[in-house]
């Protein structure tokens, strides 16, 4: 059952070894890639939230063969194309879901009705269906773009396409599309984001050329190619990581582990950030997973200070922002985010609601159109006082990060919907408790 709140108050250190749950844009990937390819995908360590379970579904739903093993453990049996589903897919809350899967889909000869909770049907599709458009796909959906849609499919043609905003879903959904192109596809990137996509084509033994050329990321999908089924071992979600990890920054003789993180640079613009705040964080065990830099990372209570993070490290860290509020709320001086007008289109308006969580708890914002500025607490020279209701309109990360608030605020904080928090991180409430939080 969903509890009806959830409220976290200040208690003692925080101590402990755990492991973040999967890799949520690495376990959509995977089962899209498997439903794509011929032949068997064997899942390890797959993200069992309800987002990338929804794409589970889709992916039966559009006729492969997707069967749970065991915790984590998955396997997919693809046939090498899609198939018409018989009914609406319901993609959720996830807009990575249904955007790489509106990419995948549109070479095949088919329609697709696509749906989303509240959330997802008010946030953009056209940024996927207009490139989708360009190489020969139909849509017809609501105005400005938004869910439900029907996307008819069927022969595509090449496109170039350089990206208009720095999305890895837009880049996946080309790339995806581009596979059953006539002469493939070609994505420009002016400033790069995560490239799962791309390694994820190479274990699945397609050829994809990166080059940069002019500070900007050239990548060449040749046509024609086709996806042979892999294994896939999912890393900890460096995104999730993020919660327990400030939660130990914040909270005063506090020491956490989180193994077996992902470490891809494209993914770790907060833990760099945070080493800029002074942050005591160190990285152990670095070793090669699945084609994946992953490691373990201990955070120690420090002192921090604020920063002007540059707005190029942006797609790296662009779901970190909200906990990097909260990290900058006990901070020293002034944290200053600008460049993230991408943070207003992604589960809520991630700006509008990390700054009316942090006012309601007493830290001063400064909101812009695409930025915000933290002005820190000064490390327990003016304590951040806590005590608000937080709204999160359903979005799973200003849950959590206004939690992590409460543990170390003054007065304890309460958030609203926290059922949310299972897209992405199942155990979440469970795992911090685990480590000493008092979480109820
Ligand atoms: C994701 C890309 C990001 C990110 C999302 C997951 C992905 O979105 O916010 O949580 O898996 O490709 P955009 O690429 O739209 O910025």
């Amino acid at each position: 059952m969903t509890p009806a709140g959830l409220t976290a108050k200040r208690g003692g250190p925080l101590r402990g070894r755990v492991r973040a749950p999967g890799d949520k844009s690495i376990s959509h990937r995977a089962l899209i890639f498997g439903a794509l390819a011929e032949g068997t995908t064997e899942i390890e360590g797959l993200l069992e939230g309800e987002d990338v379970l929804r794409t589970a579904a889709a992916m039966r739903a559009f006729g492969a063969e997707v069967e749970r093993l065991g915790e984590g453990r998955w396997r997919v049996v693809g046939k090498g194309g899609f198939e018409e589903p018989s009914d609406v897919i319901d993609c959720g809350n996830a807009g990575t879901g249904v955007r790489l899967i509106m990419g995948a889909a549109a070479g095949f000869p088919l329609a697709a009705t696509f749906t989303g909770d509240a959330s997802l049907r008010s946030r953009p599709m056209n940024r996927v269906m207009v490139p989708l458009k360009d190489m020969g796909a139909a849509f017809l959906g609501r105005s400005g773009g938004r869910l439900p849609l029907t996307l008819r499919g069927g022969e595509l043609s090449r496109i170039e396409y350089r990206l208009p905003e720095p999305s890895a879903q837009v880049k996946s959904a080309v790339l995806l599309a581009g596979l059953h192109a006539a002469g493939g596809a070609k994505v420009i990137e002016p400033e790069p984001t995560r490239d799962h996509t791309e390694r994820m084509l190479r274990a699945f033994g397609a050829h994809v050329d990166v080059r940069d050329k002019g500070g900007e990321r050239h990548i060449e999908l040749p046509g024609g190619q086709k996806l042979v089924g892999a294994r896939v071992r999912v890393p900890g979600d460096p995104s999730s990581a993020a919660f327990p990890l400030v939660a130990a920054l914040v909270t005063p003789g506090s020491e956490v582990t989180v193994e077996d993180v992902l470490l891809n640079e494209l993914r770790t613009g907060l833990f760099r950030t945070l080493s800029e705040m002074g942050a005591e964080l160190s990285v152990e065990n670095v070793r090669n997973s699945g084609g994946e830099q992953i490691g373990d990372v201990t955070a120690r209570h420090s002192r921090l200070h604020g920063v002007a993070v540059p707005p190029e490290r942006a797609p790296s860290m662009i779901d970190e922002y909200p906990i990097l509020a909260i990290a900058a709320a006990f901070a020293e001086g002034r944290t200053v985010m600008r460049g993230i007008g991408e943070m207003r289109v992604k589960e809520s308006d991630r700006i509008a609601l990390t700054a009316q969580g942090l006012l309601a708890c007493g830290v001063v914002v400064e909101e812009e159109a695409e930025g915000m500025t933290v002005v820190g607490t000064a490390h327990g020279n003016r304590p951040v006082v806590g005590g608000g209701r937080v709204t999160t309109r359903g979005d799973h990360r200003i849950a959590m990060s206004h939690l992590i608030l409460g543990l170390a605020a003054e007065a304890p904080v309460s958030v609203d919907e926290p059922g949310m928090i299972a897209t992405s991180f199942p155990g979440f409430v469970e795992l911090m408790r685990g480590l000493g939080a008092e979480i109820a």
